[in-house]
């Protein structure tokens, strides 16, 4: 019997990246390898929630708040993303995966906007799992940025005041389109959002495991999966 019999998979499971500096130094090696493993990882784990049935995969590469770090680690960020923009076109194809970004792309370097646009471009008629990048992302940065959107189309006579409700407002928003999480995995050991879709995860279940994302693997993802099945879940009635 499949050791997935009988479980509910997520439709839109959403992680954080972390633990990547403290593999690279628990392994004596610098930053940039603990990034480059991490990027391992997720290429298997990309895979494997395809094959799981997951709809959407939602990932938090980068924060609003990770160019506070030292330029070389910015800088190997940035290489780390360029290499794999280019290299995840295949996998996509091979696998029928959408892929989106989320997060503000103006500050990226133009060639590394231009890999985004195409990727997206490329993937947008896939019909299997969306996988959705965040990359310069915050959850405040996004509601301000969607905030400002919106208030552009008011002053422009879009719409009435009386007509902004939760779901217009979400339309604002990087995530217009998508279901909000169902379950949220933090690795790492560390138990908070960091700014991480704030909005989207209202009613999402929150998953933390103490491995490191490097040393994530198919195994961890169906644990989390199975703890989320045993939840009841709830949104506020009864
Ligand atoms: C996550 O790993 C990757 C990014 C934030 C880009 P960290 O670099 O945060 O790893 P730790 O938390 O220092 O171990
Ligand atoms: C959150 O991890 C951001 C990403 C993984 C992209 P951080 O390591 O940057 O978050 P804090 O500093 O521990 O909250
Ligand atoms: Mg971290």
């Amino acid at each position: 019997m499949s050791e997935l019999e009988g479980l509910k998979i997520p439709a839109h499971v959403a992680i954080i990246l972390d633990g990547n500096g403290r593999w690279a130094k628990a392994h004596g090696v610098p930053r940039a390898m603990g990034h480059k493993a991490g990027c391992t990882t997720l290429e298997g784990i990309l895979e494997d929630a395809a094959r799981l049935g997951i709809q959407y995969l939602t990932v938090y590469a980068f924060s609003t708040e990770n160019w506070k770090r030292s330029e070389e680690e910015v800088d190997a960020l940035m290489q780390l993303f360029r290499y794999y923009a280019k290299k995840i076109v295949k996998k996509a194809c091979d696998n029928n995966i959408r892929i989106k970004m989320i997060g503000e792309r103006s500050r990226f370097d133009a060639d590394l906007i231009d890999s985004i646009n195409y990727l997206e471009e490329i993937t947008r008629d896939n019909t299997g799992m969306t996988f959705v990048f965040a990359v310069n992302y915050g959850g405040r940065d996004e509601i301000v940025r969607g905030t400002k959107a919106l208030l552009a189309d008011y002053k422009a006579g879009k719409f009435e005041l009386d007509d902004l409700d939760e779901k217009l407002f979400g339309s604002y928003l990087d995530t217009k389109g998508m279901p909000d999480p169902d379950l949220l995995i933090r690795p790492s050991g560390e138990l908070r959002l960091s700014n991480f879709l704030l909005w989207q995860s209202a009613y999402t279940e929150f998953y933390f495991a103490d491995v490191l994302w490097p040393d994530f693997n198919r195994d961890e993802l169906v644990k989390a999966i199975e703890h989320y099945n045993r939840r009841d879940r709830r949104f506020g009635g009864r």
